[in-house]
């Protein structure tokens, strides 16, 4: 069990401005902000973040829609961190997400879900160094 996770606050949150909001409820949940900041996908960049859904059919949809505008990196720290985190997001598609989640108050579909939260302590840890160098991490 490891105390990070990695977390994208995704585009149609951030363009509505919304981002404080979200990172206001990480922070009421006891999520500390380890690394930050405010970045956009190139193609290649969310080709390899998202590699392993490829094959998936909304594969070519979700490229088209993480790479649209400006989304807000994150990587938060917390005891139980991954699980803790997944729980406060809520399910992948927000019509099916719990109450007082983030996805369901900030989610519009299964794809615009809001938020990405790593699903294992590894891809915690990859997803991260993917943005920030250990320089950039407090
Ligand atoms: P995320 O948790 O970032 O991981 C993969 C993303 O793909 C997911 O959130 C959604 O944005 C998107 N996604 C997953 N399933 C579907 C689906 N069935 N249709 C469209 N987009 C999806």
């Amino acid at each position: 069990m490891s105390n990070r996770t990695f977390t994208i606050i995704k585009p149609e949150v951030v363009a509505k401005g919304f981002e404080g909001k979200v990172l206001d409820a990480f922070s009421e949940r006891g999520f500390r902000v380890v690394a930050l900041k405010k970045t956009q996908f190139s193609l290649e960049q969310a080709s390899r973040f998202y590699a392993i859904h490829k094959d998936r059919p909304f594969f070519q949809g979700l490229l088209k829609y993480i790479t649209s505008s400006p989304v807000v990196v994150a990587i938060l720290e917390k005891e139980n961190a991954v699980q803790d985190f997944r729980k406060l997001i809520g399910s992948t598609n927000p019509a099916e997400a719990e109450e007082g989640t983030i996805r369901k108050k900030f989610g519009s579909n299964i794809e615009q879900n809001a938020v990405h939260g790593s699903d294992s302590d590894e891809n915690a840890q990859i997803e991260g160094s993917y943005f920030f160098s250990l320089f950039e991490q407090y």
